[in-house]
């Protein structure tokens, strides 16, 4: 019996192909050029099985013009680039690869949160760009996050992570928002409280957005949102760029009517609003927050588990659609 055939659409590391060439005839994409979606779909010819990152984007006219897909494994845990009910409408499984980042990113969101506090960034530039003259007063005075109030917008496991990190290593007081409450044993260890939108937008000192992306909450953060966030309040972004109006939120720091953001995630990226990248109170990062060799290698192997199981009629660990 033949192997089905598969595309890597990205680089992996070439012992993960080996693997997954025990299985499938594989086509990889081991130059790591973004393929356009014409390519893509070139390149999905006769293949039964897709693994891709947060880049590829798998909507129903790609379905249609590769009508061989039966896999759609996603090596990320957020999947909006994936019409997931496209795909369960023509019998297609779909895995993303939640758990095995959760710890990294949130490591990563929380260093963005404090660099942003703490004018991290900022005052590198400063100090790069030859402009520390004396020790003064004000120099880079941030605002502190020790024993201020964490607020997290969308507190699923990454939220958590998060929340865990500030309530129990930096004495913060938790507050979050989400469409439905979690369970108290839960909330108890962080003593975290749910709240709606309005109080978590007026109490946060430091908002940290978690929230998967959905068009629900597309520019769930604009203009209205941020005048109703504190003076010294900052805003990290780990989720996705369309959840926060970038426009807005450009208008918001030039008048500092928030103190700093920063930006993981982009609406558009990797192209940047040219407004982000002249303003001193943003900390802006490419799109890394789950980037340590490790966990890349874990999701890496969590998406080809899934591909492998989907194929070959085993239980995928984490399929979307069971
Ligand atoms: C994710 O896993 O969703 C990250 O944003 C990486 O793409």
């Amino acid at each position: 019996m033949s192997r089905p055939a598969i595309l890597v659409a990205r680089y992996v590391l070439p012992e993960l192909l080996d693997r997954l060439s025990q299985h499938f005839e594989v086509e990889s994409n081991q130059a790591d050029q973004l393929l356009s979606p014409s390519e893509l779909i070139a390149r999905l010819q006769g293949k039964r099985g897709a693994f891709i990152t947060a880049n590829e984007k798998i909507d129903a006219a790609l379905l249609d013009a590769c009508p061989d897909l039966r896999a759609v494994c996603t090596m990320a845990v957020g999947y909006n680039n994936i019409d997931l009910a496209a795909c369960t409408a023509r019998g297609i499984a779909v895995s993303n690869t939640p758990d095995v980042l959760t710890e990294s990113t949130a490591d990563f969101g929380f260093a963005l949160m404090m660099a942003a506090a703490r004018r991290v960034t900022e005052s590198e530039r400063f100090l790069r760009a030859g402009q520390w003259t004396h020790w003064t007063y004000g120099l880079m005075n941030g605002v502190d996050v020790h024993g201020a109030t964490l607020g997290i917008f969308g507190m699923g496991r990454i939220g958590q992570a998060i929340a865990r990190r500030g309530a129990l290593g930096f004495g913060m007081k938790v507050i979050y928002h989400n469409r439905s409450r979690l369970s108290p044993d839960i909330e108890a260890p962080l003593g975290a409280r749910w709240v709606d939108k309005d109080t978590l937008l007026r109490e946060a000192d430091h908002l940290v957005l978690v929230v998967p992306y959905s068009p629900a909450v597309h520019h769930a953060i604009g203009a209205a949102e941020l005048a109703r966030m504190k003076p010294t309040a900052t805003l990290t972004n780990i989720a996705r760029g369309g959840v926060v109006d970038d426009a807005a939120l450009v208008d918001a720091l030039r008048a500092q009517r928030i103190a700093a953001a920063a930006l993981d995630v982009f609406e558009g990226e990797p192209k940047l609003h040219p407004g982000l990248l002249g303003l001193p109170n943003t900390v802006l990062t490419p799109h890394i927050a789950s980037a340590t060799g490790a966990t890349r290698k874990a999701m890496a192997d969590l998406a080809a588990d899934n591909l492998i199981a989907i194929l070959t009629g085993g239980t995928p660990p984490t399929v979307l659609n069971p």
